[in-house]
């Protein structure tokens, strides 16, 4: 009989007793805190409406107000007729119930099942009661926004992801207060000084349909792993002097580093880039991470989806400060649902935060990131802002009810966006 090494009974061992003491309902995706509630009507959606949608439609009223009318059809048609070299340009209409999409012949699949989910959600919400107001709005399905590269857009476009100046100052006081307990050092250390360009990019963010994340993940916040964990993908844009790259690097850098840090690269996109094996990971998923106590979250080739799922597990989110945005983040505070920092003071900061003094106020910050989690980000509440939306977005032009009036039916139609695109321009010719 061959013995068997000391390391594998050992581990075997280990992932036994793991097993026994973590059994399905320790480590779990339901376990929910008895003060969580969903967001399932507008009333309680209605601070996340001002925080993200008013903001958004801060530049439209202002572009109104500059040319002293509402928008109309022509303005409509005109953004059309200047955006159809998109691949990923997508038209939803709303007409008398029916949710209809009409995009171009070359439309990449992707796009096309982003505009298919969002249709399939206002669908969903209307079945169950709700209406969906009469409107046609253009869509970019792709990842980056699209007016900035047309010098401005002249009618409203909608996106998932843009970029907004960081004109919070006094909102990310709450973390900075935080760190002023910490005499030793200033406040400034525990965000880092930031300086970006001030740039706002000008179209209305959306939600992102092609997400899920509904389940939380629990794992005792006792036994977690006082550390951060980092897995990401290096994306085609993502060179060495990206934030996941930087970090890899940093937590291979000393012993206390690699102590609180466990970062690396799950996945190298970038064809001109060669990658350093001592900096590629395994893949965790979302069960394993919730062992970490902390999570972090930087941008990949824009904002990171992977935010609203990090808020769901019982772990305190750590997100790189950045300008890019998904609909929701204006919506999350720095100290009060995650911590945000910046990587060349990102030890420093994990450093004092697993610090076993300050446990109880990072529980309470997974905690609050867990709740902003179930309650907001679920698919009715998505389907509720998107709606809103298309109220709101209605109100920035003169008639649209009257404009989608004089549009065929398109339900069976399988019209195509060339099509639309003529059919509108000879209805601006033809009346208005
Ligand atoms: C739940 O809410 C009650 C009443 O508001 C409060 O007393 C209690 O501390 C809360 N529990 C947790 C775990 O936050
Ligand atoms: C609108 O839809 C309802 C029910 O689906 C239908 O009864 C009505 O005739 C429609 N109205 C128009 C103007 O098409
Ligand atoms: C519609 O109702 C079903 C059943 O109550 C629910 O599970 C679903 O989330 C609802 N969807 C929307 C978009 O309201
Ligand atoms: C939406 O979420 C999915 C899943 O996380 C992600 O792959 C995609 O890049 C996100 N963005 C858009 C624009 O769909
Ligand atoms: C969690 O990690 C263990 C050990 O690496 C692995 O065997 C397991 O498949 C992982 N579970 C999930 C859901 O990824």
């Amino acid at each position: 009989m061959t013995a068997i090494p000391a390391f594998i009974t050992f581990s075997a061992v280990i992932l036994n007793l793991f097993c026994q003491v973590y059994s399905s309902d320790a480590w779990s995706t339901h376990a929910i805190d008895a003060n969580f509630s969903r967001a399932s009507e507008d009333a309680d959606l209605e601070s996340m409406y001002q925080a993200n949608l008013g903001a958004d439609l801060i530049h439209w009223k202002h572009t109104s107000q500059r040319i002293g009318r509402k928008f109309t059809l022509s303005d409509l048609v005109w953004q059309l007729q200047h955006t159809t070299w998109s691949p990923y340009l997508g038209v939803l209409i709303v007409k008398n119930g029916s949710v209809s999409r009409v995009v171009s012949s070359n439309i990449l699949l992707f796009a096309q099942n982003r505009m298919s989910r969002m249709q399939r959600a206002l669908i969903e919400l209307q079945a169950n009661g709700t209406s969906i107001p009469d409107t046609i709005m253009l869509i970019n399905g792709e990842d980056v926004p699209i007016c900035y590269r047309m010098h401005g857009c002249k009618a409203p476009i909608f996106t998932l992801f843009k970029r907004v100046s960081d004109k919070r100052g006094s909102s990310s006081s709450e973390q900075k207060l935080d760190c002023d307990h910490d005499r030793a050092e200033s406040s400034v250390d525990c965000v880092g000084s930031y300086h970006q360009e001030e740039f706002e990019d000008t179209e209305i963010l959306l939600p992102n349909f092609s997400q899920d994340w509904g389940h939380l993940h629990n794992f005792p916040w006792q036994d977690k792993y006082s550390a951060a964990l980092l897995r990401g993908s290096l994306q085609h844009s993502m060179g060495v002097e990206s934030s996941r790259y930087q970090l890899s690097l940093l937590s291979q850098g000393s012993s206390q580093a690699s102590t609180l840090l466990d970062a690396g690269i799950v996945w190298n996109r970038n064809r001109q880039l060669k990658l350093p094996k001592n900096l590629m990971r395994n893949f965790v998923g979302m069960s394993n991470a919730s062992r970490w106590r902390f999570l972090i979250s930087t941008d990949g080739h824009t904002a990171s989806s992977r935010l609203g799922h990090l808020l769901g597990v019982n772990s305190v989110v750590l997100k790189e400060k950045s300008l890019w945005v998904e609909y929701f983040y204006r919506s999350l505070k720095p100290g009060k649902e995650y911590l945000e920092f910046e990587v060349p003071s990102v030890l420093k900061l994990l450093d004092k935060i697993t610090n076993p003094k300050r446990d109880s106020q990072m529980r309470s910050i997974a905690l609050a990131g867990q709740h902003f989690s179930y309650r907001y980000l679920h698919a009715r509440a998505k389907a509720l802002y998107t709606r809103q939306a298309i109220l709101q977005y209605n109100m920035l032009f003169e008639d649209m009810e009257e404009m989608v009036g004089r549009l065929p039916n398109l339900q069976q139609s399988g019209i195509k966006l060339r099509d639309l695109v003529g059919y509108l321009s000879d209805l601006t010719i033809g009346g208005m």
